[in-house]
């Protein structure tokens, strides 16, 4: 085991990326020391580089997807083993950041990857994932329960419709998956329409096009579900243009979740104080949602391995550490259309 690794580093608030070196951790008790084979790039990382958000304590790495070959098992830990091909959420304060080369996962919440996935689609996995599972289910925002992958949670919620915003997006990808599994029909979701054949392949019985206006959309929906309330609507854009439709497609008593902040006109909610929106931390490290992360990661081999969850179709980045600051800027562009852009840290040149 090298003493030092290669590391993406952010040098300052709003700095430039610059690749460095840092020690390879040490795994403590229940951890996980894993070599990070691929590791796949979200929006808030270059949204805490450009806005310089949430990050105090620097040179800072970031990253929160991981999979890769455990190298090292902590104390206490079982089922896990050196060489086995693992995936796990990481967050972006170290030595549990992903864009560097080893980091530790919490073996609680981390998965086997079965033979049918590569480690690059596993990477694709954590937080989309985990922001999709806990804004819907069990602990998380909207408290639907039981989730899809716990026992008598498979179709639990069958016949009822559920509306995606964003179905294209790497959440909404993973929210289309498992409202099929909790047996959620007619699952609409808004996409460019050059997505169609993919969400129609995740469990989308509807796709209609982004471009929509308002009214259009909201028209779209009745016709889709005759009538039927919509109880359920995930918002995996939420900027204003997608949060007001949203809150319009719901019905009272049914409950609105958001990926980003709210910024429903207050007035509009005031007139409508049954219609419930809620937001998601969607992380399940975090203490509150750790339960409900422990369950998701318990099933998520079998899941992936029967299919009911697929991953992200992948985009894969040039140059390992090197290649993630065009990636993020790509992403910063509004240029990526559902795929999950992946770097391999060991390709670092
Ligand atoms: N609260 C949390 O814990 C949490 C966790 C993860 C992510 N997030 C946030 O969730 C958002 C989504 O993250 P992500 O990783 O899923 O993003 P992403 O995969 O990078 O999103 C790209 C996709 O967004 C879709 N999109 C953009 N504008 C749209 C619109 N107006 N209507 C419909 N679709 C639209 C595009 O669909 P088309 O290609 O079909 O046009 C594109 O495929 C980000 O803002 C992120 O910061 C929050």
């Amino acid at each position: 085991m090298p003493a030092q690794q290669k590391a993406l580093l952010l040098p300052k608030k709003q700095g430039d990326w610059v690749v460095g070196t840092t020690e390879v951790p040490k795994p403590g008790p229940g951890q996980l020391l894993v070599k990070i084979e691929a590791t796949a790039l979200n929006p808030v990382d270059w949204k805490i580089q450009v806005y310089g958000l949430f990050i105090e304590n620097f040179p800072a790495i970031l990253g929160s997807d991981a999979a890769g070959t455990v190298e090292e098992v902590g104390e206490g830990v079982t089922g896990f083993a050196p060489g086995d091909k693992v995936v796990f959420q990481g967050f972006f304060v170290n030595p549990q950041a992903t864009f560097q080369q080893y980091a530790l996962s919490n073996a609680d919440v981390t998965a086997k990857i079965p033979g049918n996935i590569t480690v690059d689609q596993a990477s694709t996995l954590p937080l989309g994932l985990a922001t999709a599972a806990l804004g819907l289910f069990d602990a998380g925002s909207a408290g639907l329960s039981p989730a899809p992958w716990e026992a008598g949670g498979r179709g639990k919620f069958s016949g009822k419709p559920f509306v995606v915003f964003g179905g294209a997006a790497s959440v909404g990808q993973y929210a289309i998956q498992l409202a099929k599994l909790a047996g959620f029909s007619p699952i609409i979701a808004t996409a460019s329409l050059k997505n169609t054949p993919l969400l129609e392949s995740l469990g989308a019985t509807h796709v209609l096009d982004r471009n929509l206006s308002p009214d259009a959309l909201l028209a779209e929906v009745n016709k889709i579900t005759a009538g039927a309330p919509v109880e359920v609507v995930y918002d995996a854009v939420s900027i204003p243009e997608t949060q007001t439709p949203a809150f319009d497609v719901l019905a009272p008593g049914g409950t609105l979740v958001l990926v980003l902040p709210d910024q429903i006109d207050a007035a509009k909610k005031a007139a409508a104080p049954e219609k419930k929106v809620v937001g998601v931390f969607g992380n399940v490290n975090a203490p509150d949602m750790r339960k409900t992360g422990q369950s998701l990661y318990a099933k998520l081999p079998a899941l992936l391995e029967s299919g009911e969850i697929k991953p992200n179709p992948v985009d894969l980045l040039p140059d390992g550490l090197a290649g993630i600051p065009g990636g993020l800027k790509r992403m910063e562009r509004n240029e990526v259309s559902a795929v999950k852009l992946v770097a391999r840290p060991q390709e670092t040149p």
